[in-house]
């Protein structure tokens, strides 16, 4: 059996050839950056294209997953993830559960895989698990017949975190180029210089958005101090350093980590005055990027420690814009794994279908009825890196 514990085991279990449905298999899940490749990120960012415009209608609404349910199992707190994926599911007209540990008969002592095979029953089509365990959403993937998908487990993974950031980066990007996101592509993410600072160690976040960035073509930097980067970066596609004045002048992106309490960073480090005053981003060191230079977090905010209150305010710093591509990065991770298991090719090849307008009629069997035969959207495999403990 997994060791839910072990985040390696998790990747190399949740490659293509397990949790991506071929032709014939009904279900698939989205449990990691490597599940999806530089082509499958590629295409969820091309669907939630048509989720933008979707977004700027007066009714925001589609009836895409009509007759679908969505459950949210989160065992851990949140705020933007699991409200961003029942919007999102709403939007799409599926039906939604939410489950919280808290007020169910979790606190009667029922296993979480009692509780899954519970819900399954009530026919539940796609599971959203965040959970403080490394590997569970994996283990959920085994015990029920319903697509997972992975808000958070432990510090392992993050991926719909990672793929609204690369949305958000994307637009950012294209507007720059002075170009549509569909007419930009990906292209702006080749040698793009992010810096990622703060609490790498304990950062789901971190883990699958390294991942996908460097499938994207970008370089990654890690900012922080020894004690909280990985035991190990060998098998991450990044450089390292502890020094952000130094890396800020050549970065295009600073994006910022929340030190991870809950899983013990705060005796990693010697103080939190200390720590704001070698990793805080400040107005005085975001100067050093340069005009350009853009700031992202993935919230929660702490304001006055890894991020002070002046450089959130800023217009370079993308955080409301991540939250509302959450939501549209969400509708695409849903429509994608539930619109009756057509390949990504086939989505994509509706996503334009969607953006010329045809959204309102567009139902999951129009799907089921398009014959277009899946492409190999896994990349070549040398892409993602292997993510290692944490
Ligand atoms: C992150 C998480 O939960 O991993 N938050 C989020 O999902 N937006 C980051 C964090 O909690 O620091």
């Amino acid at each position: 059996m997994a060791d839910p514990a072990d985040p390696g085991h998790s990747c190399h279990c949740s490659g293509r050839a397990d949790h991506v449905a071929t032709p014939g298999q009904a279900r698939r899940h989205l449990l990691s950056v490597s599940d999806l490749g530089r082509q499958g990120i590629e295409e969820l960012l091309s669907i939630s294209d048509a989720f933008v415009e979707v977004q700027q209608r007066a009714i925001p609404k589609v009836p895409a997953l009509r007759g679908k349910t969505v459950a949210t199992l989160f065992a851990e707190d949140s705020t933007r993830t699991r409200l961003s994926f029942e919007t999102a599911a709403r939007r799409l007209s599926a039906d939604v559960l939410t489950y919280g540990i808290s007020g169910s008969s979790a606190s009667k002592g029922e296993s979480l895989r009692d509780t899954l095979e519970t819900l399954a029953a009530m026919g539940v089509d796609a599971f959203v698990i965040r959970h403080p365990s490394a590997g569970v959403p994996l283990q959920a993937s085994r015990w029920v017949d319903a697509s997972i998908v992975n808000a958070g487990d432990g510090a392992h993974e993050h991926p719909t975190q990672a793929l609204l950031d690369c949305a958000t980066l994307r637009q950012v990007l294209a507007e720059r180029a002075g170009e549509s996101t569909a007419e930009h592509g990906v292209a702006g993410f080749e040698g793009l210089r992010v810096t990622i600072v703060g609490d790498v160690r304990h950062s789901r976040v971190a883990r699958s958005l390294v991942m996908a960035l460097h499938a994207l073509g970008a370089r990654v930097t890690l900012v922080a101090p020894s004690s909280l980067l990985p035991v190990s970066l060998d098998s991450w596609p990044v450089t390292a350093s502890h020094d952000l004045d130094e890396a800020l002048p050549s970065s295009d992106v600073c994006y910022v980590l929340r030190l991870q309490a809950e899983r013990g960073s705060s005796a990693r480090v010697p103080s939190k005055a200390e720590y704001v005053a070698r990793y805080g981003l400040s107005a005085r060191r975001v100067a050093r990027m340069g005009p350009d230079g853009l700031v992202m977090h993935p919230g929660p905010m702490v304001r006055g420690l890894e991020i002070s209150s002046e450089v959130a305010a800023m217009d370079r710093c993308l955080v409301r814009r991540q939250v509302a591509n959450g939501v549209t990065t969400r509708m695409a991770v849903l429509f994608w794994l539930l619109a009756s298991g057509p390949s990504p090719s086939t989505v994509a090849s509706h996503a334009s279908a969607l953006l010329a307008g045809d959204l309102d009629s567009f139902t999951p069997r129009d799907l089921e009825a398009a014959s277009v035969e899946r492409a190999d959207a896994g990349g070549t495999g040398d892409e993602v890196m292997e993510p290692v403990g944490g």
